[in-house]
């Protein structure tokens, strides 16, 4: 029986590429990818499809300036092509490399973006005069996901810290939740995971207003695709992807820590502050090396809090960051 032998670029470790949910159902994922890609990759090369194909996205039209401070993130930015065609939406998808391809029914304009629990502006806002209100800026920063893979973006977003000062939360406000949309018409949650739906988040309020932390609407000079999370969500770029909630509908101030979506759904892998940490294993791979899409034939050494630590750790000080991790 004749085998095919991916190239080491298409083949992706547990840790890398399964998503959690179909990690049960992994071979049937497997067998979908291979059928997919096998065919293409013997005529094209290693270059696997979803680094290849892609459609243009909209120029970004807002005003914005570009950082003097997070210019450089010390490691060569992704191409766009891979940083938009390799994603995590499940509501759309399990699969990495098909989401950009279901989104179209999506509808991002207008938006609607709730402000609610304890600030002062509380309120349904239209997402394009909220941001009217607030500088943008363009950033380039380190993004590592708990699978093990990372890439470097210039985003382009408002520093949420600017977000949370006008919107004037009180002082009893010591979290910030997030919701992000689930609309099933639109989505096609091929994963069958419609009923954990919608996606929620949070972050202390430190956390929310520390100067790293971004609610982004931009990559690359472009309006977000909505494939990474159009038309805002957030980046946090010492945690792991899952802490960056995409498509948010509503931003809320409260006092008690909320439940987060993988926490609540799987507490011993996924904690709360989920900070990148090369010393905290996921149950099921190491966390001390990563690779950069589109290839996993170079591993590098995990930074703690991916390198952000000058900007982080302080938060942290005195917290057992393995018991909180
Ligand atoms: N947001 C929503 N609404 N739904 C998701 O499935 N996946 C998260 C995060 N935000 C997810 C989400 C995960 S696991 C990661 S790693 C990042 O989005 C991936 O972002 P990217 O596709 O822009 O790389």
């Amino acid at each position: 029986m004749n085998r095919i032998h991916l190239p080491a670029s298409w083949h992706l470790p547990d840790g890398a590429a399964t998503p959690e949910p179909i990690y049960v159902d992994r071979r049937r994922f497997l067998r979908g990818s291979l059928a997919a890609t096998g065919a293409s990759l013997i005529a094209l090369g290693t270059t696997p499809a979803w680094a290849r194909e892609g459609k243009p996205d909209g120029k970004y039209t807002r005003p914005f300036t570009k950082s003097g401070k997070y210019r450089d993130a010390g490691r060569p930015i992704s191409k766009e092509i891979h940083a938009t065609r390799f994603n995590n939406f499940y509501e759309f998808t399990t699969n990495k490399t098909e989401v950009w391809k279901l989104v179209d029914n999506f509808q991002i304009k207008p938006w609607q973006i709730e402000i609610g629990g304890l600030a002062k502006k509380s309120g349904k806002y239209d997402l394009d005069d909220l941001l009217k209100k607030l500088p943008q800026e363009e950033r380039v920063y380190r993004f590592r996901c708990v699978e093990t893979w990372a890439m470097t973006v210039p985003w382009i977003g408002v520093p949420f810290r600017k977000l949370v000062e006008w919107a004037e939360p009180s002082s009893k406000a010591k979290y910030v939740r997030f919701e992000t949309a689930w609309r099933p018409d639109e989505m096609p949650d091929m994963s069958g995971w419609g009923k954990n739906f919608p996606y929620f988040e949070a972050l202390r309020i430190d956390e929310a207003t520390n100067d790293l932390t971004m609610l982004t609407t931009g990559m690359y000079g472009k309006v977000l695709p909505k494939q990474n999370g159009a038309p805002c969500r957030i980046i946090t770029p010492w945690k792991y992807g899952y802490k960056s909630p995409k498509s948010i509908v509503r931003i809320e101030f409260v006092e008690k820590r909320p439940d987060t979506f993988w926490n609540l759904l799987q507490p011993r892998k996924y904690g709360f502050y989920s900070n990148v940490n090369p010393n905290v294993p996921h149950p099921r791979w190491s966390q001390a090396k990563e690779w950069r899409i589109p290839s996993e034939d170079k591993r590098y050494d995990t930074q703690m809090f991916n390198g952000y630590g000058e900007q982080v750790a302080a938060m942290y000080k005195g917290m057992d960051l393995v018991k909180n991790h």
